[in-house]
């Protein structure tokens, strides 16, 4: 099993590079719909396919990693961090099982399951996922942002601010202004907690269409699945910028 959860770990980066062209291929192909180079976007269309197709062999171990992923948020001393996290990680694990079930139909391993439940399901679970991880993001800022309000060298900062701009101050309530203020100032004194956010938001999309609650378009989901991929490749890469736990 720790061999298992070792090797998905390592399958990341790939898996991130083939989510990426996925989307960017959704994108092109959303971008070139009105165009009569219908020969490109076939074959975008194909490619966004296999890479879709080859990711979910690639997943078939992160069932065992979620739930391994769970084990170790369980124990985090942090109530509402355990909270969050373990139920992103648990309906993450869901979400892998319904897709691995859905791999398993698609190479006729199994035929008796209903697709279209499948895929909502999977969907489901991945939404609550990420509602889960940006609750955990929200509660990082406000962190942060208490922290930062503490901090008199900030205040100090903060009032100099608001000194320096007081039409600003004046139409727009002063306190939304200070408010933005420190919220600006934490995220820039920590981009993995902004990183993370954008991500987390800019994956909420791919759900909220498949499941109805906002219809966007494949122009939109590709772009943000694109977006997300490429926040996720750079943490891989720095993980500095990888929020933790
Ligand atoms: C939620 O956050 C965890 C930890 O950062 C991450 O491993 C997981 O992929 C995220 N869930 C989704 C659905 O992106």
């Amino acid at each position: 099993m720790d061999a298992l959860v070792q090797f998905t770990n390592q399958s990341q980066g790939k898996d991130r590079i083939f989510r990426a062209t996925q989307y960017a291929c959704a994108l092109s192909v959303y971008l070139l719909r009105s165009s009569d180079r219908r020969d490109v976007a076939a074959k975008l269309k194909s490619l966004e396919n296999s890479m879709s197709t080859g990711r979910k062999l690639l997943r078939l171990g992160n069932t065992v990693n979620a739930i391994d992923a769970a084990k170790r948020t369980v124990r985090l001393s942090d109530r509402v961090l355990c909270l969050c996290l373990t139920l992103a990680n648990a309906n993450r694990a869901l979400y892998f099982i319904c897709d691995n079930l859905l791999w398993a139909r698609s190479v006729g391993l199994i035929r008796h399951v209903d697709k279209e439940r499948l895929n909502l399901n999977a969907s489901r679970f991945y939404f609550y996922s990420l509602v889960m991880n940006l609750t955990r993001d929200l509660y990082a800022v406000l962190q942060l942002m208490m922290q930062k309000g503490r901090d008199a060298h900030l205040k100090e900062k903060m009032d100099r601010h608001l000194n320096e701009s007081p039409e600003v101050a004046e139409v727009i309530v002063p306190q939304l202004d200070a408010f933005v203020f420190l919220l600006i100032e934490s995220l820039k004194s920590h981009p993995a907690v902004a990183l993370d956010t954008v991500k987390n938001i800019c994956d909420l999309f791919i759900p909220l269409d498949k499941l109805g609650f906002y219809k966007s378009n494949a122009g939109v989901t590709g772009f943000c699945g694109l977006m997300s991929s490429l926040i996720s490749i750079l943490t891989l890469a720095r993980p500095g910028l990888r929020l933790k736990p």
